[in-house]
């Protein structure tokens, strides 16, 4: 029997949320938000934090400055019960951080790395990842000093007996190469949401970019923001409607929705059961700010979830 249900190799960083900022940034005026949230950030930890609430077994190795932020991240994993024993500490780069100005259509995304481009191999303990049923990497292209060794790390995890789900996230370069492309053979369900599906396919039409990803990876994943989220797997195709929310924002939503998937993959559910509970999680997610809110708070996450499967 495995010690967790799923391992997380990722970042820790906090999000820094300015609301209500002007969509055109002037020089040298001082702009006043309308609304701040300091919370859990990265596609990593938001997906151990919210795997962890639903009630998954998952350890999460990550690297952590020694300093304040890195201390609140920390804490909010441990409050979860995501296990953190592994977790590896730099005295040399802080932790990272990302300040996010949401507008009513599109967002700006400003990340300092911060210690998570340090982790490398050498940082991970490759017995205590594998001592789960399933291993979870997001953010691939924010992981500097693993990204050569990825595929290596997923062989080694897969050669285990573990399946393997990855969330790319977005290409800070927009090249979509270091090595993604190579580890794709290892993965068993890819969760990109419809832009990155695009850019990992090198196809600029979604259906097609899906078509071409679903042709190398057992399960295809695709969250579609506003419009819910499909899947594809061994040529048959599913799809989920978006459930009606009044949206706080959207940062996160995609991490809760690999946390909802997720936590029905490991118990052997069918594609349309993982499907609807990650559809359920995301838009839960966009109820209150970030992407923990809502689930730091059990009353609210429950009833959410109780409310929008019953009229299923
Ligand atoms: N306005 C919305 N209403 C309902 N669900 C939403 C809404 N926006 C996002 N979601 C849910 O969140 C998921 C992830 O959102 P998306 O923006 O596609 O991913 P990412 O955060 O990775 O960019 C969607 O697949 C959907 O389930
Ligand atoms: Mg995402």
């Amino acid at each position: 029997m495995p010690q967790f249900d799923i391992t997380i190799a990722g970042e820790l960083n906090l999000d820094i949320i300015l609301y209500g900022l002007p969509e055109e940034l002037p020089f040298e005026q001082e702009l006043l938000a309308s609304g701040l949230m300091v919370t859990l950030g990265s596609s990593s930890a938001i997906t151990a934090h919210n795997l962890a609430v639903l009630g998954t077994r998952v350890g999460f190795v990550t690297r952590q400055g020694e300093d304040a932020l890195g201390r609140i991240a920390f804490d909010r994993l441990h409050a979860a019960a995501v296990d953190l024993t592994r977790i590896t500490r730099s005295s040399t780069a802080s932790t990272g951080l990302t300040v996010l100005l949401p507008h009513t259509r599109q967002r700006r995304i400003l990340t300092y790395p911060g210690c998570m481009a340090e982790m490398t191999l050498a940082h991970l303990d490759l017995a205590y990842l594998a001592s789960s049923r399933h291993f979870h990497l997001s953010s691939f292209f924010l992981h500097r000093g693993l990204v050569a060794q990825m595929p290596e790390l997923f062989q080694r995890l897969k050669a285990a007996g573990l399946t393997i789900s990855m969330d790319t996230n977005d290409d800070p370069t927009d090249r979509w190469e270091d090595g993604v492309q190579e580890a794709l053979q290892f993965v068993d369900v890819l969760m990109p949401n419809e832009r990155e599906a695009c850019k990992l396919a090198r196809n600029e039409n979604v259906e097609a970019a899906i078509r071409q990803l679903s042709e190398r990876v057992p399960v295809v994943v695709v969250k579609r923001g506003a419009k819910g989220a499909m899947a594809v797997a061994k040529g048959k195709e599913v799809s989920v409607p978006p459930i009606p929310v009044e949206v706080v924002d959207p940062i996160g939503a995609g991490d809760s929705f690999n946390a909802g998937f997720l936590h029905k993959y490991v118990q052997g559910a069918d594609l349309a059961a993982c499907l609807t509970y990650g559809n359920l999680a995301a838009a839960c997610s966009t109820t209150r700010a970030g992407g923990t809110e809502a689930f730091r708070d059990p009353e609210h996450w429950k009833q959410f979830f109780a409310a929008h499967s019953a009229r299923r």
